[in-house]
């Protein structure tokens, strides 16, 4: 297996499996075409995860999300193509559906609310048009993810309410009712697996949201559950800033073609993410590094 990245917040997420000698980790840039191209060397399936990831941080580099998140993207896509690999699952988000209506599914209008989601789209765009019966993408529109990693991501919502629990005693919620599916970071990885492993006439040219119908939450119910897992702390409300995202999603197709059941919860990540901040293991989480529009890979 060979990762590809150009480590934009630094490399020790990957510290741990960096011995093993099934990975080769090679440090580059996906907007380079040499690079781009000679990563595909040898290579069964492109799972291509590289992008300027979340609404502020594509806000603070827009030519970087759109060199990165729509050319590259293009770029590895078409030399994924040129060289026969018929597999290439693609990360998107379930931000492409913005403000949504009714109980989204694949085929619904899609409705960003930030250049983020919108380079997402084209993206999609781009990748599905290419699709034959030789290049087979898959394109999955991944919920908020949650959950620890090496290099925690305190912009998402329950990692966040976990970390404020810890550092503030308290939950802040900004409106409360929209609707915002979510994934443990585990399953995520699951799912790709699963992806990988499916027999390519299911999963070619198709779109899946990927999270469930069982973790389809408002906001609200998220700050409920973490509270509750973490001894009952105080949650306060401001409408003031309000993030406009609000999409209720169907996950049924990824539990019948793949056959994903969740297996995290928000209660074990909120109660897992606070153990690593009281041993230590996760070190000042209000460093810059935790946040992904600070663009900053320097740990303490
Ligand atoms: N985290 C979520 O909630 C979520 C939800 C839906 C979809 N996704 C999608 O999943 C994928 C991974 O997201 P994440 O949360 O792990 O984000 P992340 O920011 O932690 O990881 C993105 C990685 O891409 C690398 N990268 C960026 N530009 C690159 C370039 N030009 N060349 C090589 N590497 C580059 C960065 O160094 C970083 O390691 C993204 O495509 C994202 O859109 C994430």
């Amino acid at each position: 297996m060979r990762v590809l990245d150009s480590f934009i917040y630094g490399r020790k997420p990957l510290d741990e499996i960096s011995a093993n000698d099934r990975l080769e980790i090679v440090e580059g840039d996906l907007r380079n075409i040499h690079v781009c191209v000679s990563s595909l060397e040898g290579v069964d399936a492109v799972v291509l995860l590289a992008a300027i990831v979340g609404d502020p941080a594509s806000k603070a580099r827009p030519t970087e999300t759109l060199e990165t998140n729509v050319l590259a993207t293009q770029a590895l896509a078409s030399a994924a193509k040129m060289q026969h690999i018929s597999r290439f699952i693609y990360a998107s988000t379930c931000s492409v559906y913005g403000v949504g209506g009714d109980l989204l599914d694949e085929n619904s209008r899609l409705n960003p609310v930030s250049l983020y989601a919108r380079s997402k789209i084209a993206s999609e765009e781009i990748i599905r048009k290419m699709g034959d019966d030789y290049f087979a993408p898959t394109i999955l529109r991944m919920g908020t993810l949650y959950g620890y990693s090496p290099r925690m991501r305190f912009d998402l919502v329950v990692n966040t309410m976990s970390m404020k629990s810890f550092l503030e005693g308290k939950i802040q919620v900004f409106g409360g009712s929209q609707w915002r599916p979510l994934l443990s970071v585990d399953d995520a990885a699951d799912v790709y697996v699963r992806c990988i492993e499916a027999d390519l006439k299911n999963v070619g040219n198709q779109v899946f949201n990927v999270g469930s119908d069982q973790q389809n939450y408002q906001i609200d119910e998220v700050a409920g559950r973490v509270s509750k897992a973490l001894g009952g702390i105080p949650i306060l409300r401001d409408n003031a800033s309000l993030d406009a995202r609000d999409y209720r999603v169907s996950f049924a197709k990824v539990a019948d073609v793949l056959g994903f059941r969740p297996a995290g919860s928000v209660e074990n990540a909120a109660t897992t993410i606070v153990g690593r901040l009281q041993d230590g293991t996760i070190r000042n989480p209000t460093q810059r590094i935790y946040y992904n529009h600070y663009f900053d890979a320097a740990e303490e």
